[in-house]
């Protein structure tokens, strides 16, 4: 992964008010002094922090994700945001298809393209989250799944311009982490499938200080979508500055 791009992102979800937000950032920043340069720092945080996120973090090398975003301009969509909405406020990144949404809000194949699309059209950098479910893979689906959740996410998409991360369901907030070899195969078939094949693939799904230095090991792996070990500004700055 030596000429690809690595992007360390941290995923709030549905955590942090904004007083917690500054807080963290008060206690991250400083952390950060001794991180390469070439490593990607991003913050995908709740709608109702993003504004002072991205005001406070203006000259930083940090940059500002949303966690969703809708695919008209503007209309009425009661309780969506736009990516005009994000962009004025100084967003760069909006994660897509997070299994959390795909099961608990009714996101499809279908809408999370919608979003993914909407989100290169204003300039946004798309994470697109793929990851099979534990029963997918004990029924040997997960390539399946895999092939069929980047076909449909990425009709129509700039494949030059989008990060991917493979967060395979059984991992996400379990403690459950995907052995780092496997991470590694996966992540590989998904770029055999790519038309740019120096697209950023994250991993996520608990990675923690303790595993991350063994994923980023790993030769198809470009960096990590981070939740729970986010939250804390000296575990998501260990993660952060992985040897
Ligand atoms: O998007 C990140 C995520 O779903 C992984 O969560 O808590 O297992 O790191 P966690």
């Amino acid at each position: 992964s030596a000429v690809r791009r690595i992007i360390i992102a941290g995923n709030w979800k549905m955590y942090k008010t904004q007083a917690e937000a500054l807080e963290f950032l008060q206690a991250f920043l400083p952390q950060l002094s001794e991180t390469p340069e070439s490593r990607k720092v991003v913050l995908c945080a709740p709608f109702t922090t993003l504004s002072s996120l991205s005001k406070t973090l203006h000259g930083s090398r940090v940059r500002v994700g949303a966690q969703n975003i809708h695919w008209a301009k503007e209309g009425a969509f009661t309780g969506e945001i736009s990516g005009a909405m994000l962009t004025e406020i100084g967003v760069r990144y909006v994660v897509v298809g997070h299994s959390e949404r795909r099961q608990y809000f009714g996101e499809t194949d279908e809408t999370v393209n919608q979003r993914l699309l909407a989100a290169q059209s204003f300039g946004l950098l798309p994470i697109l989250c793929v990851g099979e479910s534990k029963q997918q893979r004990d029924a040997g689906e997960t390539e399946a799944v895999i092939s069929r959740q980047l076909e449909r996410g990425l009709v129509g998409a700039d494949q030059t311009n989008l990060v991917i991360a493979y967060e395979p369901i059984w991992a996400i907030g379990t403690g459950d982490t995907c052995a780092a070899e496997e991470a590694n195969r996966v992540i590989g078939l998904i770029r055999s499938q790519l038309k740019d094949t120096d697209v950023p693939i994250q991993y996520g799904g608990s990675v923690k200080p303790e595993n991350i230095d063994e994923i980023m090991a790993q030769p198809e792996i470009d960096g990590a979508l981070v939740g729970g070990a986010s939250l804390e500004a000296e575990s998501f700055a260990r993660i952060v500055n992985y040897q």
